[in-house]
């Protein structure tokens, strides 16, 4: 097709016509003209240079043969400035040398003299042309160069984005866990005041409790002693005259003697064993703050619920009868005072879910190298939909004032620390199951608190 290029067809381009020959010249652009948009001339060369600089032409046809800088020495200056510059020489027939150096160079377009018009429209389209092609491939490259490049700057805001997810989840299992720290440190503060208040009250009432304690024990003896005395005196009763019998007779009954012999007796009995009610209390207040423990012992987890039950039983003794179902569990290695801590948070709970009176089941059984305990209530049940939330530090349905919601995310940081585990099992309006399961023996390192 393209041999048989009209001359009237304009090629749109720029076109640089180098040739010493005044007449060639312009013979050229005349013709030229016919098919190219814009057409310039030089002389030589140094002017070609000079032209092609200022004005980039997108075409250069040259001669080769001219004075002060040869069309090849032209070319190779270009080449050197753009490698994709397009230039056509002209040769004669018979220099075959210059095209090679052309080639060289890296000038591969030709063409012979005497210029043939339509060869020469030819080359100059197919210069345009290719042109167009490594522009077109240039661009196609630069866009590839772009997208790779915003690709790469997608990906790195990925990989950031990432990172600050990462860091946004490390951060808030730090705070969970400052947290947690923070709520066992304001309920171990809250426990050793308590503590220190019991053993505080245990040891200011341990001593009046123990003269009144022998005292009464020795009061016992000497009413004893005393009532033997005057039933002697009563079995000489006859012996005494008619006048005095009769006064100490009006006397026995005006302090009603009879009565009162049977009576001091059980008040003695009785006031004894209120004391020792009140010596059991205060033992177990002693028991259940242990204000000094914090290592691991070997205690009873029985007589933990026992001496749990007596410090909160004002709690519980008007709404829940208190049924035990001891497996007798074989001590267990533990933090007996944390533990306890545990049953009163447990039994505080079964009892403020009881409305008005209903039973707390304490159970517990050995299982293989385990031990069991289970507090159940027969209390409000707890909604499916706040089951998994009960733990959560600050989680409570109780009114202000009632609850923290702290008590059960203790009682599970205590288990955990313990190497053991919590579960509950509920019902609406049946009642609600806590059971523990730790360890006997502490084998496991203990975890972080
Ligand atoms: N035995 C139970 N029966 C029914 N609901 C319970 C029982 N134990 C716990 N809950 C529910 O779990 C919530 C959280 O209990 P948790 O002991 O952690 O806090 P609290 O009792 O509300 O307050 P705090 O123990 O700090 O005084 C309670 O508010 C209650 O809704
Ligand atoms: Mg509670």
């Amino acid at each position: 097709m393209e041999e048989k290029r009209s001359v009237e067809q304009i090629i749109q381009a720029r076109v640089l016509v180098v040739d010493d020959d005044p007449i060639l010249r312009t013979q050229i652009k005349r013709l030229a003209s016919q098919f190219v948009s814009e057409i310039r001339l030089a002389a030589d060369g140094v002017e070609g240079l000079e032209i092609w600089r200022q004005w980039q032409p997108n075409v250069v046809v040259t001669d080769i043969f001219m004075p002060r800088m040869s069309g090849l020495e032209m070319s190779a200056a270009i080449k050197a400035g753009d490698p994709d510059a397009q230039i056509i020489v002209i040769t004669s027939d018979d220099d075959g040398d210059s095209l090679r150096r052309a080639l060289e160079i890296g000038v591969e377009r030709y063409i012979s003299k005497p210029v043939d018009m339509h060869l020469l429209a030819d080359a100059i389209s197919k210069c345009v042309r290719d042109q167009q092609q490594t522009e077109d491939l240039r661009l196609t490259r630069q866009v590839a160069a772009l997208t790779e490049a915003l690709q790469q700057q997608l990906w790195e805001k990925l990989r950031a984005e990432e990172a600050l997810n990462q860091e946004k989840a490390e951060q808030r299992v730090l705070i969970n866990r400052l947290e947690e720290a923070h709520n066992q440190l304001l309920q171990s503060e809250k426990m050793a005041s308590i503590g220190q208040l019991a053993a505080g009250v245990a040891h200011e009432i341990n001593n009046p409790i123990s003269y009144v304690n022998s005292n009464l024990g020795a009061l016992q003896q000497y009413v004893g002693k005393l009532l033997q005395l005057i039933a002697g005196y009563e079995q000489h009763d006859a012996e005494l005259p008619g006048a005095s019998r009769d006064t100490l007779d009006a006397l026995k009954r005006e302090i009603d003697l009879d009565y009162l012999r049977n009576d001091v007796g059980d008040l003695l009995a009785e006031s004894l064993g209120g004391l020792q009610r009140v010596k059991r209390i205060v033992q177990d207040l002693k028991d259940f703050s242990h204000v000094s423990d914090s290592e691991m012992q070997w205690a009873n987890l029985e007589n933990g619920l026992e001496s749990t039950l007596n410090v909160v039983g004002n709690e519980l003794k008007y709404k829940a009868e208190v049924v035990r179902d001891y497996g007798h569990l074989p001590e267990i290695e533990c933090i007996p005072s944390q533990l306890n801590q545990v049953f009163m948070n447990l039994l505080v709970n079964a009892s403020q879910a009881i409305a008005e009176h209903g039973v707390i089941t304490l159970r517990t059984r050995q299982e293989g190298d385990q031990a069991c305990l289970e507090i159940s209530d027969t209390g409000s049940g707890i909604p499916p939909e706040i089951i998994n939330r009960i733990f959560d530090p600050f989680f409570t349905t109780k009114p202000v004032g009632t609850g923290t919601g702290l008590g059960l995310s203790i009682t599970h940081g205590i288990i955990r620390k313990h190497g053991g585990r919590i579960e509950v099992s509920s019902e609406i309006g049946k009642g609600s199951t806590f059971r523990i399961v730790l360890p006997i023996r502490q084998n496991e390192p203990e975890l972080p608190a």
